[in-house]
């Protein structure tokens, strides 16, 4: 059983689990869903620092929060200390518990600003973002970062003790470089020297697909908290799963009835989020995020690709699990 506990700052967050911020994905919506399977933190999709400075209302829909889903962590990206700064000073009067700041995105649209995991390559603007930050706003500031930009360029001890020593209270890495994208997988061994490298909290990111590897990655890095992106999507489930290993207790894994509800549920707050505006896309995408893993799920994402109004569908997926039910009850009858 583990003990762990992550402070960031003066907030105690449990044992540390975190729902990675995703661009398009960590919506409020999702991020209600993650909270009531047992995340510790969640984190905003990322938010643009000059959108939010010049009040951009697209930009401001992104700070919508509830209750029910702090602490939050609202993350921005941007490369003008003078920007951001005044950026996080809109997000602390929000109400958000930390700022995160986006060293690590390498989509060209952010990279080409500067912003995102452009600033490995810039460590003094690291710095100074960091310090113009940490001196607007009084609540806890983060970093989330990669290896470096590149295989050559690895540099991210270095960013580490900068971020560290600008006064940031915790960093999180996602152990890829920015040229890597997605590619290959994480180097989990590097975390575990960004944590023996400095003594503010450090959190493991990357290929937390499994609730097993939550611990895995525990026990390789020490790490003090742990962040799931992908492995989140569709599975908010995870995270319960992650804190019964913890705990030693048995898997319990979602039923179908139970995954149809959490569909449901989704849903319904996504289109609360929209104040009843509905993207098709959106939901579509949703749906297919929790058919994913599951068998005949092609069939549906096929089916779904095919439909334009939203009541056909939510059939659909109703009916895709209705039928997995019946195949599961008809097995367990033989
Ligand atoms: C669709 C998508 C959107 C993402 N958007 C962001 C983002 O806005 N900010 C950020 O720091 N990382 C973003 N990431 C990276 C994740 O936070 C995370 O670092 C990465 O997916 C590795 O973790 P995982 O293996 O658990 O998914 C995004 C990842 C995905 C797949």
């Amino acid at each position: 059983m583990t003990t762990t506990k992550l402070k960031i700052g003066a907030l105690e967050l449990g044992q540390g689990l975190i729902l990675a911020p995703m661009a398009g994905i960590t919506d409020l919506s999702f991020r209600r869903i993650a909270k009531s399977f047992g995340v510790d933190l969640v984190v905003s999709e990322m938010v643009s620092s000059e959108g939010l400075v010049r009040n951009r209302a697209s930009t401001k829909m992104l700070l919508q929060s509830n209750a029910e889903e702090r602490p939050l962590a609202i993350q921005l990206f941007g490369s003008d200390p003078r920007v951001v700064a005044e950026a996080a000073r809109i997000v602390e009067d929000e109400g958000a518990d930390i700022i995160d700041l986006n060293m690590g995105c390498p989509v060209p649209k952010v990279v080409r600003q500067g912003a995102g995991a452009a600033l490995l390559q810039h460590v003094a603007t690291v710095a100074s973002l960091v310090d113009s930050v940490r001196q607007a706003v009084s609540i806890p500031v983060t970093v989330k970062t990669r290896s470096g930009w590149s295989k050559s360029t690895i540099n991210v001890l270095e960013v580490a003790r900068v971020v560290e020593d600008a006064g940031a209270d915790a960093i999180t890495i996602h152990p890829r470089t920015a040229r890597q994208g997605f590619s290959g997988s994480a180097d989990w061994p590097l975390i575990a020297k960004v944590k023996q490298a400095v003594s503010i909290s450090v959190i493991g990111n990357g290929d937390v697909t499994r609730p097993e590897d939550v611990g895995k990655m525990r026990k390789l890095t020490q790490c003090d908290g742990v962040m799931i992106g992908r492995g989140a999507m569709g599975n908010p489930w995870i995270f319960r799963q992650a804190r019964q290993l913890a705990k030693g207790q048995p898997l319990s894994s979602p039923t179908l009835q139970e995954r149809l509800d959490v569909v449901r549920r989704h849903l319904a707050l996504y289109e609360e989020s929209l104040h009843g505006r509905q993207s098709l896309s959106g939901v579509r995408s949703r749906l297919m995020w929790y058919s994913k893993r599951l068998r005949g799920s092609a069939r549906l994402r096929a089916s779904l690709s095919n439909c334009h109004h939203l009541e056909d569908m939510i059939k659909l997926c109703e009916e895709f699990f209705e039928s997995l039910e019946k195949e599961s009850s008809t097995c367990e009858e033989r």
